[in-house]
């Protein structure tokens, strides 16, 4: 008999084999896998068959979701990364070259921009950002750059704005470029831009998609050829999800559309109850009528989503006020989860851009934006009451 070490190292790795099918996926805590023999490993490694050897390359659980978020948005494959900035990252890299430019929309998330300008700009890659409702602006810089990509948000974070994917794609495609479309905003339940001409879908998982603001996943889906790009990146990078993360983003899924149609229910009633306040200057949500994105998204998007934006008078000030006196929402970046979050982004996600800067991405200073929540309207309602009597006493008279 083996001794103890022994005994206890196999005794307590040894798998089950079950026949029958789980109710979820099983977690595949497991680092590596083993094979029969040296053929088998070297084959699986290799891709000359499928199988799993190693769980940054491939883990079962891991892979269920890039297969799942690739049928939500109609895609051929997926690939789940351990952050939507790894998939955005890996998106672009799959695509871009040293010594090209690449043309951005200027509504764009804090941290793209940065992996673009600070990371990206190092490595011979240069951006030319453009406003994506300016069609023959885009049209422009795809023909002045070359550009293989034009970059944009379903829904912008954090100025709400839509972007008319078809349209985009159209441009792109006539320039030879591909669309990249990072959905976190919209969710596949809004919106899926492959059936708007979309090459890539890009995902930050760790908000809609999971729901309960407790991990952090991204998501690439595409055409197979795309996503066979991408995957030599992923397994080289490194930027793998881990499958217990990946389960919990599975576990977020079926409850998606019920979600998403109570956050965008509520943020309408929001949005709407803001317009009407004193000290608010502008309410920026795609499903109020006299939104500059309403009539797109009625084509674009099934549900408006969770996510609002709102200006204050009082500028910088009222904004920290307003963020400082919530007593229910949250005071944190993140979005896309149960509860309700509202961000300061001057002060916050986009403080790294001067005032030039921050007007161009359409950010005034005394801009909130929240991500509505599943809580009860009328306590969001009071919430933000409160929020904005602290903004308006904080206002410059
Ligand atoms: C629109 C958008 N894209 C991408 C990301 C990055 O996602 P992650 O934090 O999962 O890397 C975020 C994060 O807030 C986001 O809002």
């Amino acid at each position: 008999m083996a001794r103890f070490s022994t005994r206890a190292i196999t005794a307590s790795t040894r798998s089950p084999r079950v026949e029958q099918v789980p109710s979820s996926v099983p977690i595949y805590q497991s680092a590596a896998f083993s094979t029969r023999d040296a053929d088998e490993l070297g084959d699986v490694l290799t891709g000359a068959v499928p199988g799993y050897a190693y769980s940054r390359i491939d883990n079962p659980t891991t892979n269920v979701l890039g297969s799942a978020i690739a049928e939500l948005e109609g895609a051929e494959a997926g690939l789940a990364f351990a952050t939507g900035m790894a998939a955005i990252h890996a998106a672009i890299v799959s695509v871009v070259r040293a010594g090209q430019t690449i043309v951005v929309t200027s509504a764009v998330y804090g941290t793209t921009r940065d992996l673009l300008v600070r990371i990206l700009a190092g490595l011979g890659v240069a951006t030319e950002f453009v406003d994506p409702r300016d069609l023959a602006l885009v049209d422009a810089a795809l023909a002045r750059t070359g550009s293989p990509i034009l970059y944009v948000e379903t829904v912008s974070n954090p100025t709400i704005l839509v972007s008319d994917l078809a349209a985009l794609a159209r441009v792109a495609h006539d320039h030879g470029a591909l669309l990249l479309v990072d959905n976190t905003f919209a969710s596949p339940y809004a919106c899926r831009p492959i059936e708007h001409g979309a090459d890539l879908v890009m995902h930050s998982a760790t908000k809609y998609l999971s729901g309960h603001s407790d991990v952090l996943a991204g998501v690439v889906v595409g055409s197979r050829e795309r996503m066979d790009a991408i995957r030599p990146i992923l397994v080289d990078v490194g930027g793998t999800l881990a499958p217990l993360a990946a389960w919990l983003v599975l576990r977020g899924l079926p409850t998606l559309a019920i979600r998403m149609e109570r956050h965008s229910e509520t943020a309408m009633e929001l949005a709407a109850w803001l317009e009407g306040q004193d000290g608010v200057v502008r309410v920026h949500y795609p499903g109020l009528p006299g939104d500059p994105g309403h009539e797109l998204a009625a084509r674009q998007l099934d549900v408006c989503g969770g996510m609002l934006a709102f200006e204050l008078a009082g500028g910088r000030a009222a904004g920290r006020a307003f963020l400082d006196a919530m007593q229910l929402s949250e005071r944190t970046a993140s979005l896309g989860s149960v509860r309700t979050i509202v961000s300061h982004p001057s002060s916050t996600t986009h403080r790294q851009l001067d005032a030039a800067a921050l007007a161009a991405a359409g950010i005034a200073p005394g801009l909130l934006r929240a991500s509505v929540g599943l809580e009860d309207v009328e306590d969001l309602r009071e919430d933000f009451g409160i929020g904005l009597a602290a903004a308006r006493k904080a206002s410059p008279a």
